[in-house]
């Protein structure tokens, strides 16, 4: 029985939430594994829409387990909001999600020493999501953090939130942010979560692997995408937590020898939001169209989406850092209709070809990127439900995909629908995710 890893292989918002949640009926568990309320995976069910952050795209189905894993941080406030608008559409949450007790807690202080880092002159704005995230991870790794036992431990919380929220407060003031915190009402808000969130906290690790040694399947979703991995992304300009796949591990507390395979989504062409190097952005109306088309605004902060073309050396990269067993190609309907479809299938600089994805963004700002142009398709890819109903043109774009990268396009993705979905027969893809439960 296979346990899978669906992650992005891009900058983020591949289509993650909708693959996850479609075929999260094949596992008994969905895991999340790093980031928090900076994503946003969109699942669309009939003419519902639900908008997922902290909370697995698996929370939609009954007698499914939903794991939010130590690799998170998670504002609570955030995530009994969440909790409250998937109740509200009948989806009984309680009973199907499990909490970390050892997932780190993101506090109002951390989004002011973020707004501090963003907006102070001199320093280079990473265009994060505002949401606390990077300063949550740094008080993580300064092993200063409150994780969600710690929450629930009212006694040892007043003393410990105490000493924090004036680090911080001093920290503000050294940089001339006169912010307030008011400490009572702090504790009594977050005493307050923890309440609210204490019936779902429990050790997930434990809970995971005991699912795994009693024969049940884990589907393990990213957040993000590889190319916004604290180590493999184009740092600075990334987020501060593991999102490639080598994060399942620490993230949720699995051994490497449970994975059995790990499948990238991406996009048919790519998409960027906030700062930093893009090598095939395309600022023309080219552009303009695929994010009209393709409805590119930012499912969390709304802001429009930097739009661009299929870059084969940085989906290279990132399957080799993922080792990929197949990739899920998503919105190849939002390319319909194009005369020709550009693809860059190489990096120069200096005259040369680069053969590895370079270490700086300074470089990547400098690469030029090589295009070749592929033919377009007339006919509407979407609603066809077999690949070999694809538009011929449509079939030899994804083909090239495959070729040039090394990875089979497994699945096809030409619709936000559930059923707008293709899986390629005697792909690896159906191999590991298995037959419908
Ligand atoms: P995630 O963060 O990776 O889960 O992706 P987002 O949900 O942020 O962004 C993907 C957007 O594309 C969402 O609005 C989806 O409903 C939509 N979507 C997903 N797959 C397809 C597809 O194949 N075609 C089209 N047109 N839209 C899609
Ligand atoms: P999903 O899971 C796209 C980007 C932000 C910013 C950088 C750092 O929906 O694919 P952060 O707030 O994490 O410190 O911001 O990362 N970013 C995302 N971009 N999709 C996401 O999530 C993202 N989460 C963070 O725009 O550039
Ligand atoms: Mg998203």
């Amino acid at each position: 029985m296979s346990n899978v890893v669906i992650l992005g292989a891009q900058w983020g918002d591949e289509g993650k939430g909708k693959i996850v949640d479609l075929f999260a009926d094949r596992f008994d568990l969905i895991v999340r594994y790093q980031g928090g309320h900076n994503a946003g995976h969109t699942v669309l069910v009939g003419n519902r829409k639900y908008i997922l952050k902290l909370i697995p795209s698996g929370i939609l189905h009954a007698g499914k387990t939903s794991v939010i894993g130590n690799g998170l941080v998670v504002d609570p406030a955030a995530l009994i909001q969440e909790m409250e608008t998937l109740e509200q559409s009948g989806i009984p949450v309680r009973e199907r999600l499990a909490i970390s007790n050892r997932a780190h807690i993101i506090f109002p202080f951390h989004r002011l020493l973020e707004k501090l880092t963003e907006d102070r002159p001199g320093r280079v704005s990473i265009g994060t999501t505002s949401r606390g995230i990077g300063p949550a991870y740094e008080d993580k790794i300064g092993r200063r953090g409150v994780r969600m036992a710690d929450l629930l431990d009212r006694e040892f919380l007043a003393g410990y939130l105490r000493v924090l929220c004036e680090d911080k407060l001093t920290l503000a003031r050294a940089f001339g942010l006169e912010e307030t915190l008011d400490f009572a009402t702090l504790l009594a808000e977050y005493s307050a979560y923890a309440e609210r969130l204490r019936p779902m906290v429990c050790d997930t690790a434990a809970l995971v692997n005991r699912a795994l040694r009693d024969g049940k399947r884990v589907l393990f979703e990213g957040a993000q995408g590889t190319m916004l991995d604290v180590d493999h992304g184009t740092y600075p300009f990334v987020t501060s937590s593991s999102s490639a796949a080598g994060g399942v591990c620490t993230g949720a507390g699995v051994p490497p020898t449970r994975i059995h395979g790990v499948v990238g989504i991406s996009k048919a062409y790519i998409t960027r939001v906030g700062s930093g190097p893009f090598p095939t952005e395309d600022f023309g109306p080219l552009g303009d169209r695929i994010r009209n088309v393709g409805r590119e605004f930012g499912s969390v902060t709304g802001r429009p989406r930097r739009c661009g073309w299929f870059d084969v050396p940085l989906l290279r990269y990132t399957a080799m850092v993922n080792g990929f067993d197949s990739m899920v190609i998503t919105k190849l309907d939002v390319l319909d209709g194009l005369e020709s479809i550009p693809v860059c299938v190489a990096y120069r600089m200096g005259g040369g070809t680069l053969d590895a994805m370079p270490a700086t963004v300074r470089e990547l700002a400098r690469v030029e990127p090589v295009f070749v142009q592929l033919p377009g398709w007339k006919q509407p890819s979407s609603g066809v439900s077999r690949y070999d109903e694809l538009p011929a043109e449509a079939r030899a774009y994804l083909e090239f995909l495959e070729r040039e990268t090394g990875v089979e396009a497994g699945c096809v993705s030409t619709g936000a629908e559930r059923n707008l979905t293709i899986v390629r027969p005697g792909s690896k893809f159906e191999s590991l995710m298995g037959a419908r439960a």
